[in-house]
């Protein structure tokens, strides 16, 4: 495998009792890459990507992080699934810790960072994310966009080299969007590795190096942004693109 690969989906499939959620999908993403995948409701999106950090269990296939082929050793995958941070929909703070406290969590638990260095990670990640001055606050005093801004310097804090983003900013009033896509756009340009589902598709266009289209479990097609969104080469591609550019 060369050494570059940050991640590779070989032959993955899965299972939802009789339901195939996922078919034979391959994908492989190189360091530095930012893949956008899109595709309609149930098409088997969110499953791909929390199979590749193991939040789901695949049936069939291999994933495969920084060279490290996961399921074969605790230790290792360990090591590799450190390597990747995820951010949802939903923002998943806790309501009853401040900012601060959010972020410094993980360092502290999982790292075992003493709590002045935790701090001080957590507030460069807040800088980098453009709100240090909410730190001391609780994330219901927090509008969504800033709670989601939150949610990726929290994964930041974790030092992460791949991220997944699952639609990110799906769950936000519309003028929070943009800010949230800033701070990811952001993370691209400094050449963070990332996979984002996203159906902004002015974001992927700016950001995506690669388009993964996927409809009822498999990767229909990919391509660069500029021949995706010109020349889809599949008529179901085409349809979903129809549908969601003319909103
Ligand atoms: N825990 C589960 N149990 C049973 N079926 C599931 C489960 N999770 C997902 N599925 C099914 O697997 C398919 C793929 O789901 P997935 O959430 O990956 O789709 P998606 O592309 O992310 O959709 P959306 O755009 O709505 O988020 C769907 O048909 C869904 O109903
Ligand atoms: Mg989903």
């Amino acid at each position: 495998m060369a050494k570059q690969e940050a991640v590779r989906v070989v032959g993955l499939s899965k299972w939802f009792g009789d339901f195939q959620a996922l078919k034979d999908v391959n994908l492989t993403v190189s360091h530095g890459e930012r893949v956008v995948i899109c595709g309609p409701s149930g098409s088997g999106k969110s499953t791909l990507i929390r199979c590749v950090n193991t939040l789901e269990d695949h049936d069939d296939g291999e994933i495969i992080i920084s060279g490290v082929k996961i399921g074969e050793n605790p230790s290792s995958d360990k090591k590799a699934l450190a390597e990747v941070g995820m951010v949802f929909q939903q923002f998943n703070l806790f309501p009853h810790l401040t900012i601060l406290e959010n972020l410094t969590l993980g360092p502290i638990k999982s790292r075992g960072i003493s709590k002045a260095d935790a701090e001080r990670l957590a507030m460069k990640y807040l800088e980098r994310v453009r709100i240090p001055d909410q730190a001391h606050k609780r994330p219901s005093g927090l509008s969504g966009g800033q709670q989601q801004r939150v949610a990726i310097a929290r994964s930041l804090c974790m030092e992460p080299k791949i991220m997944l983003f699952d639609e990110p900013t799906s769950a936000l009033d519309p003028e929070m969007i943009a800010e949230v896509l800033d701070v990811i756009v952001d993370l691209a340009n400094e050449g963070m590795t990332m996979i984002c589902v996203t159906h902004e598709m002015g974001f992927a266009k700016q950001a995506a190096d690669r388009m993964v289209f996927m409809d009822g479990g498999e990767i229909i097609e990919t391509g660069s942004p500029d021949a995706f969104f010109t020349a889809p080469e599949t008529d179901r591609c085409k349809r979903f693109l129809d549908q969601i550019l003319r909103h």
